[in-house]
């Protein structure tokens, strides 16, 4: 029989967002309380168990953190322990450091890891559970894009911040008859944009899943204009692209797993509709705005079930899994499936529908479906 765990370690990897620290403390508090249990954290995600930097966590730890946005712990978009960078010389050159990792992770004696992350972090835990270390995911982005759970935490809180810009950007188009755009993260998927147009009463909505056609924005402010609505609010995530034309890359960055930072579509789309519409057009992008303050209720409580829920999967020996949440309920699925998958919004997703119910333009030509549309 496999013995009881005495020691787990805990890690926060890829982007921030808001509730890590709240899974930190359900980690730290359930191990210890429930099951007598020690936990070590690592500093900076992967990293820290490739350069064996950690430190342990008690109660006193993680008191006060419940409501603090960021990681206690530090976090890396960058440290995949299988393509990590080494500085050689000047430059950085990516080596597998993964036996390595192990070595650390057995030389701490630790019986279990808790990785708490994205789709980067689930698909290196992967891999690190091919390697035998026994690893329990937590799912976490504001993104919302994670296969295999409903909802990831820190998506609530990102949804509250972008929906309150949404809301102040609206007073001041009104007073200005302007267009105004607001741009948000989210990379592949529009969770954030569809969620803040739809709860700020956005006009149009620009997400990545639906390719826009320029006409059909134009048409809008126009047919808003003839309706004596001398001012309209676009909300559009990072990711979004008209028909036919690609993202814009923000910047690169060097030594990441996925290199590629994206931002600035809005400018693009400014230009272009102050140009076809005659209305001023003014641009605001969130950025990582989005990603800071403190977790909203709903991600505190959902980031503590989470954690919580790790350490019993930890307990019961469900290694190779991710808690997710299906409903109201927890369960959990299976790392190899999540590893590499994206969740984005489906064409027949009931938010797609009701948005455009409520006469949101989300790119797309009403003369065509939207299938048909985004197939062609
Ligand atoms: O995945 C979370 C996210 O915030 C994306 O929405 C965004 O594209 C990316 O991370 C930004 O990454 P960075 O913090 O490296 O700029």
């Amino acid at each position: 029989m496999p013995r009881t765990p005495k020691r787990i370690g805990v890690l926060t990897g890829g982007g921030d967002c808001p509730g890590l620290n709240a899974v930190i403390r359900a980690v730290v508090r359930t191990a210890d309380i429930d099951y007598n249990t020690e936990v070590v954290g690592f500093i900076d995600g992967y990293e820290g168990l490739v350069e064996n930097h950690h430190r342990l966590l008690e109660q006193r730890d993680v008191s006060g953190i419940l409501s603090t946005g960021g990681t206690i712990l530090g976090t890396s978009n960058r440290a995949d322990p299988f393509n990590f960078p080494v500085l050689q010389g000047e430059e950085y050159v990516k080596m597998d450091m993964s036996s390595q990792a192990v070595r650390n992770f057995e030389s701490l004696g630790l019986d279990a890891l808790i990785a708490i992350g994205g789709d980067g972090t689930m698909a290196a835990s992967q891999d690190m559970i091919q390697l035998g270390v026994p690893i329990v995911g937590v799912p976490k982005t504001i993104d919302n894009d994670l296969y295999g759970t409903d909802v990831t935490f820190g998506f609530d809180s990102a949804l509250i911040t972008a929906t309150d810009a949404v809301d102040k950007i609206h007073t001041t188009a009104q007073a200005h008859h302007r267009i105004m755009i607001v741009e948000v993260m989210g990379r592949n998927a529009g969770w954030l944009a569809l969620g803040a147009g739809m709860a700020g009463g956005g006009d149009i909505v620009l997400i990545p899943e639906i390719p826009y056609d320029i006409d059909t924005v134009v048409e809008t402010v126009r047919l808003r204009s003839s309706l004596g609505k001398t001012f309209s609010i676009v909300v559009i995530g990072e990711g979004a692209r008209p028909k036919g034309g690609e993202v814009v890359v923000k910047r690169r960055v060097a030594n990441s797993p996925d290199a590629i930072r994206l931002g600035g579509i809005s400018h693009q789309l400014a230009a272009q509709l102050e140009g076809l519409t005659n209305i001023e057009c003014r641009v605001t992008i969130l950025g990582h705005l989005v990603r800071g303050g403190a977790p909203s209720p709903f991600d505190r409580i959902l980031a503590t079930r989470y954690g919580a829920e790790s350490v019993h999967m930890v307990m019961r020996g469900e290694f190779g899994r991710m808690v997710g949440l299906h409903g109201r309920d927890l369960e959990a699925v299976s790392m190899a499936e999540v590893a590499g998958k994206q969740r984005q919004i489906s064409l027949d997703h009931e938010w797609i529908k009701v948005a455009l119910s409520m006469g949101t333009c989300l790119g797309n030509p009403s003369s065509v479906t939207l299938d048909e549309y985004v197939k062609v």
